[in-house]
């Protein structure tokens, strides 16, 4: 580790710096769980698809289903299954996760509500995934479909989003679902990778 910290140089340190700075209380998870526990992540089993899938907010027995699946999808851009279940521990996001039967199948993660009375509502989509054996059964337009449904309750005007630049199935699910692409990000990811930042405003807020 550098002397400034493992994500000095990069993007993700200011994002982790403000998740972290800021508290939003009305999105604690009821209960506390310790950081790290991966004692009962289980292997992922296939369940039928024709089991309907449900969304519902994240508890935080979810810890170890978001950390193997952060792993599986961000574990290439850097250590986002430390990073992402120590965000949802610490109370700072809304986390949805997608269950099918009883198996989660997905979940995506809205940060930080920043409510400046001068400036616009505004959040990160931090993260969403779903297991790569799941891919392409409407998952993840259910998951975009009630955080935006979320976001909407929270009265947040504006939403913003990093991916990577070549990451065109995740830019074309968040282009259906309203965002733009905004700028281009070199180096954001701890790994090195640069990034596309999207963004999309709320219909009922736009003037
Ligand atoms: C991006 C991701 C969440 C999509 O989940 P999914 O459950 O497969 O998506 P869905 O089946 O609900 O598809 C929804 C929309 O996404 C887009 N999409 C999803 N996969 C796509 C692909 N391989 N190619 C092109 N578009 C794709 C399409 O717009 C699709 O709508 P359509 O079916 O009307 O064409 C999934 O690919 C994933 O987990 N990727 C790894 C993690 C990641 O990259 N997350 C985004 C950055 S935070």
């Amino acid at each position: 580790m550098g002397k400034s910290g493992r994500f000095g140089k990069y993007g993700e340190h200011k994002r982790m710096a403000r998740l972290r700075n800021s508290g939003i209380r009305e999105m604690r998870p009821g209960k506390k769980m310790r950081p790290g526990s991966s004692a009962d992540v289980r292997p992922y089993r296939r369940p039928s698809s024709e089991t309907e899938v449900l969304i519902r907010e994240a508890q935080p027995s979810d810890a170890p289903f978001i950390q193997s699946l952060s792993k599986k999808a961000f574990g290439q851009y850097g250590p986002y299954e430390e990073m992402l279940p120590e965000w949802f521990l610490a109370g700072i996001t809304l986390t949805l996760v997608a269950v099918q039967g009883r198996v989660p199948v997905g979940f995506a993660m809205l940060g930080i509500i920043h409510s400046d009375p001068l400036s616009v509502r505004e959040s990160e989509l931090v993260a969403i995934a779903v297991e790569p054996e799941a891919h392409r059964r409407g998952i993840g337009d259910r998951l975009m479909r009630n955080m935006i449904k979320a976001a909407d309750e929270r009265c947040v005007e504006r939403m913003h989003l990093h991916t990577a630049v070549d990451n065109l199935p995740a830019q074309t699910l968040f282009q259906k679902y309203g965002f733009s692409k905004a700028r281009h990000k070199e180096k954001f990811y701890p790994k090195g990778q640069d990034a596309l930042m999207m963004v999309r405003r709320a219909e009922w807020g736009s003037r």
